[in-house]
């Protein structure tokens, strides 16, 4: 257990932040703001786009490291790390220059941070798989947004994972854990994870055809990163969020359902064996979520709104249109495979949706080329995965998928 679980938020938390300058990670950072007796960030990683925000964060923070995956957008950062020190008047004599750490390695560098008492990994894709091993490896808490490397990599992660060490980030899956203390694991039945459906609930298959990236990105509940608004439009997200809840609580897929809850305020469920479901609701706000996982498991007072039962509100269910949206079900086949073929949905995914925002695929050809991608996928799931067997089926992936997604799917 890491010093400071458990104990009620009266020991201050190290936290590094992979990905500070996205939708999670700067939500988190307004956690941190208005928790400072409870966290300190010690290290904020990302990939090097927003040189200017990563300064200023690590000059409002006061970070020991920060780190850019882009070699080249050091020397940017460097200089405006300068120039944001200089604009809140400290002179250069007054200011330490924290530890600044580039290339492709340096996220996973941090990672294992030796002052860090728990890493928040909220990078988008599998190239956080690196960092989210390093941290396991160090032994810090884990706090995972990064699904794609539970995806990619599940039975790596979770066989370096202690009972604790690996806390979820996604709002369904903070749901599911805080459902799941209300009975023994002996005593569950089922995961229920909700879906909001996303941008295009509701449409059958053929008027899926034209949908254009801005109706993709537009999503009516929550704010979030293009690669995963737009996976929310496919219901690609779902799929992988099912793959992620089987590795992090360890049920087969057959006990993992998904049911459309247009609202996104009940955030997931758990069915136990004498028939009572339990679930989780607040509205749809990531700080939640985030500071449940910064502080597991304890409770951050006032991190969120709470419901306002003062008004009235009808939440709807319904079952989730597996002929419209079949990236689910995909998620399940390969699940099921195991071995890289979770790696290789993934990966063919990141590729498609790249050239769906480029403009170069339709809206339907991103499940398409990934069904395709999956289909072509000769590992059985037999033999023991490796980061290198994981690194080669992923390469493997992008490559056919950029093929297809030249060509069309099929060709
Ligand atoms: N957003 C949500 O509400 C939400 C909810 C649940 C789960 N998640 C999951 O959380 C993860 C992050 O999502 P997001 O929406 O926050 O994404 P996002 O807004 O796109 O942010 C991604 C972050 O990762 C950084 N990054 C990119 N490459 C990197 C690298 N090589 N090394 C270090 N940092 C790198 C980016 O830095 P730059 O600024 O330099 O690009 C940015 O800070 C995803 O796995 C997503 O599925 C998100």
């Amino acid at each position: 257990m890491t010093p400071g679980l458990g104990d009620n938020g009266s020991v201050t938390r190290d936290v590094v932040l992979l990905g500070s300058t996205g939708s999670v990670g700067t939500q988190a950072i307004d956690i941190v703001r208005a928790n400072p007796e409870r966290f300190r960030v010690v290290g904020i990683a990302a990939g090097g786009d927003r040189p200017e925000l990563l300064a200023a964060q690590a000059l409002e923070l006061g970070v020991q490291a920060v780190a850019v995956a882009k070699a080249s957008a050091a020397e940017d950062v460097q200089l405006a790390l300068y120039a944001a020190a200089q604009g809140a008047g400290y002179s250069r004599g007054e200011f330490s220059m924290p530890k600044l750490l580039a290339g492709p390695d340096a996220a996973a560098e941090l990672a294992a941070w030796p002052d860090a008492d728990l890493v928040l990994n909220a990078m988008t894709g599998s190239i956080g798989l690196a960092p989210t091993l390093a941290a396991l490896e160090a032994g810090h808490t884990l706090a995972l947004a990064n699904k794609e490397s539970l995806v990619a990599g599940g039975p790596l992660v979770t066989a370096r994972a202690r009972p604790g060490q690996l806390v979820p980030v996604d709002s369904e899956h903070s749901a599911l854990a805080q459902c799941l203390r209300a009975g023994a694991r002996s005593e569950v039945r089922r995961l229920v994870l909700t879906a909001s459906g996303g941008p295009f609930r509701g449409r059958g298959r053929d008027e899926l055809t034209d949908v254009t990236p801005a109706q993709a990105l537009a999503h009516p509940t929550w704010d979030m990163g293009p690669v995963v608004t737009c996976n929310s439009a496919t219901l690609v997200n779902k799929g992988l969020e099912v793959i992620e809840a089987h590795f992090l609580f360890d049920l087969p897929y057959d006990d993992i359902d998904v049911v459309v809850h247009p609202q996104s305020v009940v955030h997931s469920m758990v069915e136990f064996i004498d028939g009572s479901t339990i679930a989780q609701a607040s509205p749809p706000d990531m700080r939640l979520p985030i500071a449940v996982a910064l502080a597991w498991p304890d409770r951050v007072p006032a991190a969120a709104s709470p419901i306002d039962w003062s008004s009235g509100a009808s939440w709807e269910f319904l079952p989730l249109d597996d002929e419209a949206f079949p990236a689910v079900q995909l998620a399940r086949e390969v699940g099921a495979r195991g071995g890289t073929a979770p790696a290789v949905y993934n990966a063919a995914n990141e590729e498609a949706v790249a050239a769906f925002l480029d403009g170069r695929l339709p809206f339907l050809g991103i499940v398409d080329t990934v069904a395709a991608v999956v289909a072509e996928h000769a590992d059985a799931g037999g033999s023991a995965l490796t980061v290198a067997s994981v690194l080669a089926a992923e390469s493997w992936a992008r490559r056919r998928a950029n093929e297809l997604t030249t060509k069309g799917p099929g060709r």
